[in-house]
């Protein structure tokens, strides 16, 4: 296997993950508003520090719950520090899952896996758990980067996706992103 190809973003860079440039460009609530609603329990999959998280937090509302998770604890501990004192702790669950194996056990109503899943190796067992926990009505936002996920790269993760059990909903528009909705069944 090689390693290198599905090397995980380092704790060190997340700076670039969260910051105002790229809140201009990739506005949180702008992407997910269609799909997040209040009351749902979202999934973000490779939370990383947090950029997509707070918001969801803030759309779900005292109702809703965010099962922030990522493969790095010193990811969800950026977030943590963020959210620490606010009102969204509450609606927040941190959860550190592994390398091939998400280990959520509560149904979930939506999934994000924002420039997450190239970093996954095993993509068939991780669209295959994904279909496990999400609710029969929930969808899946998939969005990778532009540059070094190549047009191939992405239609085999979407055949995957398939093969697993994911029917293609739609591709939304997401400046510098490869995205599509998937559904089950
Ligand atoms: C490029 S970052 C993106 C973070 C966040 N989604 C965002 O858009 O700001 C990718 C994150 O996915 C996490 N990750 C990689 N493989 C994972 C896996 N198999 N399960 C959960 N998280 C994973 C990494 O630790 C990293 O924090």
């Amino acid at each position: 296997m090689d390693e290198g190809k599905y090397r995980v973003c380092p704790v060190e860079l997340a700076g670039s993950l969260d910051n105002r440039f790229r809140r201009w460009f990739q506005n949180p609530q702008k992407i997910l508003g269609p799909y997040v609603k209040e009351g749902m329990t979202v999934l973000d999959l490779g939370c990383g520090p947090g950029f997509f998280t707070v918001e969801i937090a803030r759309m779900v509302g005292e109702s809703g719950r965010v099962i922030a998770s990522d493969l790095q604890e010193g990811m969800l501990q950026k977030l943590k520090g963020k959210i620490a004192g606010t009102e969204l702790e509450k609606r927040i669950i941190l959860h550190r899952c592994q390398k091939d194996r998400i280990a959520v056990s509560e149904v979930v109503d939506f999934v994000l896996a924002f420039y997450m899943v190239h970093e996954v190796q095993n993509q068939e067992a991780f669209f295959k758990e994904i279909g496990s926990l999400l609710h029969p009505l929930g969808q899946v936002l998939v969005v990778e980067p532009p540059f070094h996920v190549s047009k191939t790269a992405f239609e085999e993760t979407l055949r995957i996706a398939q093969s697993a059990g994911f029917t293609l909903v739609e591709c939304p528009k997401i400046p510098l992103s490869k995205a599509v909705i998937l559904r089950k069944g």
